[in-house]
């Protein structure tokens, strides 16, 4: 399984990939406007110092919604680096764009996945990954985990290659049950991800450790 980084900020992406468990990166509009980011140059320069600190794949979303702009903004940002994943949205011309885009070879991330329906029509379009928003369902009172393992069983029935992203982490159980479900990818905030190391009796352990070995050593 891979994990990948829920940011734009690049002290939280520096300090997550000095830990060496990230594989990536995923942003979204909201994300970078969090970071203050403006601009076209400013995104495009903004992707770039992503791409430098993390070696692995970099989600980077268009911002038209219509097939013609939708295609415009993918192929501007797959050509900024290698690394980058272009995010569209499961929306009509979305799926439209897909199909055309990763017939051309570049690497899709369809965002904003909240059915079966949606996930099968943009695995069927071609996308590489596909983005569930596990959080956002949990916050409405759906059973996000049932979801996430009917993509995952879909995709395996069909032998799709799509990979299932669980985003939208708000804790460390949505990364433990999204895992267990089978998802490929779980897509973090630095918090969930350091959530997932802390226990009460490795910190009582390791005092206790040290206690014994001051004990006789000073
Ligand atoms: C990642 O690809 C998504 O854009 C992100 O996880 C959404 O998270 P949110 O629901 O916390 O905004």
């Amino acid at each position: 399984m891979k994990f990948f980084l829920d940011s734009a900020n690049l002290d939280q992406i520096q300090e997550a990939n000095d830990l060496g468990i990230i594989d990536g990166v995923t942003t979204n509009p909201s994300l970078m406007a969090k970071e203050g980011i403006k601009g076209k140059e400013g995104f495009r320069n903004h992707y770039l110092k992503i791409c430098n600190i993390v070696s692995g794949d970099v989600s980077a979303e268009v911002i038209s919604t219509d097939f013609t702009g939708m295609v415009r903004d993918a192929e501007e940002l797959a050509g900024l680096h290698s690394q980058i994943v272009v995010k569209i949205p499961c929306i009509k011309d979305g799926i439209k764009a897909i199909k055309y885009l990763s017939q051309k070879g570049v690497r899709i991330n369809c965002t904003l996945i909240f059915s079966p329906g949606q996930a099968l029509l943009a695995a069927k379009a071609g996308t590489t990954y596909t983005s569930p928003f596990v959080g956002r369902l949990d916050d409405i009172s759906t059973d996000v985990i049932a979801l996430v393992k009917q993509i995952v069983n879909i995709y395996k029935t069909y032998n799709f290659n799509t990979q299932v992203i669980a985003s939208s982490i708000r804790h460390t159980m949505h990364i433990i049950q999204s895992i267990e479900a089978g998802a490929h990818v779980a897509t973090c905030p630095l918090n969930s991800i350091l959530g997932l190391l802390k226990h009460p009796l490795t910190d009582l352990g390791l005092e206790k450790f040290l206690a014994d070995y001051k004990k006789l050593n000073g």
